[in-house]
């Protein structure tokens, strides 16, 4: 203990185990923004990946003694992890962040509502105090996302030492949808972070968004050019990092064989020539799938042209599935999927291909071969899907792009840019994308890609830790 000199704190860590028939344990590598961010930490003795056990696998390896590298497992008790990561995280705090809720009927914030806030803040604790235990003197500690809002505030009571950065790989609410909150857990959210060195987003407009909710709730003090929150007599810098993808990584493991044997699969299962509109997603709310299937019924319905000459592509791995508001999106997916089935398909016709699982180089085939990526979330803190398409394509994509994705201040430019809940101009943004020139469709995506890697996510990790340095 106290020999870490750099150390990360996430709720996802680098994997997740399971225990097999035979008693073994198998590990998996976690997906989301997070994950990917953080894949270029060095597991040497110096640093350390503090994460949380979220499965029974992960238990079960705390048990065992078993862990990556380099990392350590927090098992806290079963029902307070599900109080603070499917009860506050990713149905209060995921769904302020991503202006998800409907405000006539929910939320309603009751005592329910502050059982589980107590257990966010016991799992937050738990996060703080293994920290504080592993910390050598002066050590850099960036702690990441939503899931942990109160730690910054917690360690620096128990190690002023430290120096503590924060990162949210989520949008920030603006204040007078994020007053949506009970005011003293708005407070403590704020004041949480506030307790680091310097908290950090992934654009500009997250930033801008979390300091106008410091000014609004606490009274705090923003600087003239927004990059510094002063409160209660201390400061915190504001930093805006855009994680990008991965291009060394992305473009080798999608030239391996599995993905060959899956490129041709997928041209099985579509038929030969058809164009390709392809979405890889978590099945999430925010991503907006089922919108995206209304716009692609919308193109068919009014450009007939298109029928049979294109297929709707939507991979979707479940995600947070404990959740029965998750669990329902994920059907509506699936119903309104059949539906256009139904409804256009013909004898060799498919209109729309799903696949609710997981599969990374199946994800990777489908890269290569779009000729339209669609990435139109409701809100999202970057979204690297919108980044990974470009990078990895064989021929060149046309990219449907949400404006409110973060991805949307680095890639706009050359993207078709579309609002996401207007499923009108969505349909004539795909119909465009669809009918963009040869030429320009290639040169758009060496733009989008040069852009896309500007930050690949061993700098971007390397930016933080300096900026919080120096
Ligand atoms: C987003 C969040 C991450 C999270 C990821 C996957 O990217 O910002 O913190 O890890 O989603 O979600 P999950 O709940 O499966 O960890």
């Amino acid at each position: 203990s106290r020999a870490a000199r750099i150390l990360v704190a996430s709720n996802r860590g680098p994997v997740a185990y399971s225990v097999g028939d035979d008693g073994e344990l198998r590990s998996r590598r976690g997906g989301g923004g997070v994950v990917s961010g953080l894949s270029a930490i060095e597991s040497d003795s110096a640093s350390l990946w503090v994460c949380a056990a979220l499965t029974e696998g992960d238990r079960e390896a705390v048990r065992r003694g078993v862990a990556e590298p380099g990392s350590r497992m927090i098992a806290v008790d079963p029902d307070v992890f599900h109080a603070a990561y499917n009860d506050i995280a990713n149905s209060v705090l995921w769904f302020v962040h991503h202006m998800l809720y409907q405000t006539p009927l929910e939320p309603a914030f009751d005592q329910d509502f502050r059982t589980e806030w107590a257990a966010y803040e016991t799992y937050n604790a738990a996060f703080a105090d293994a920290l504080a235990e592993e910390a050598a003197t002066g050590a850099s500690v960036l702690v990441q996302d939503y899931h942990l809002a109160l730690v910054p505030a917690m360690l620096r009571e128990r190690r002023p030492d430290l120096r503590i950065g924060h990162f949210s790989h989520t949008p920030w609410a603006p204040p007078d949808y994020f007053r949506l909150l009970p005011d003293d857990i708005a407070v403590a959210l704020l004041e949480g972070i506030l307790g680091a060195d310097r908290a950090a987003f992934l654009t500009r407009r997250w930033a801008d968004a979390f300091a106008a909710c410091c000014a609004d709730v606490l009274g705090a003090t923003v600087s003239a050019d927004g990059r510094e929150v002063t409160h209660r007599g201390r400061t915190t810098r504001l930093g805006v990092h855009g994680l990008g993808a991965d291009a060394d990584f992305l473009r080798e493991r999608a030239h391996r064989d599995d993905v060959a044997e899956q490129m041709a699969t997928l041209r099985a299962e579509t038929g030969p020539g058809r164009r390709l509109i392809v979405r890889v997603d978590r099945t999430e709310l925010s991503k907006n799938i089922v919108r995206g299937l209304y716009a692609y019924r919308r193109l068919l319905t009014d450009r007939p042209g298109w029928r049979s000459r294109v297929v709707h592509v939507a991979f979707a791995y479940p995600s947070r599935q404990d959740l029965a508001v998750y669990r329902e999106y994920t059907q509506e997916v699936a119903r309104v999927a059949e539906e256009i089935n139904a409804e256009f398909g013909t004898a060799d016709w498919q209109p729309v291909l799903l696949k609710v699982d997981d599969d990374f180089a199946r994800s990777l085939a489908a890269y290569r071969l779009a000729d339209v990526a669609l990435v139109n979330p409701i809100r999202d803190g970057m979204n690297l899907v919108a980044k990974e398409m470009p990078v990895v394509s064989d021929n060149g994509v046309a990219l449907v792009l949400s404006r409110e994705a973060g991805a949307f201040e680095e890639l706009g430019d050359d993207a078709i840019v579309v609002n996401p809940y207007d499923v009108s101009a969505t349909a004539e943004a795909l119909n465009t994308a669809l009918t963009l020139p040869d030429a320009e469709r290639a040169d758009r995506t060496k733009r989008l890609a040069a852009a896309a890697t500007a930050l690949p996510p061993t700098q971007w990790f390397l930016d933080q830790l300096g900026a919080l340095e120096a």
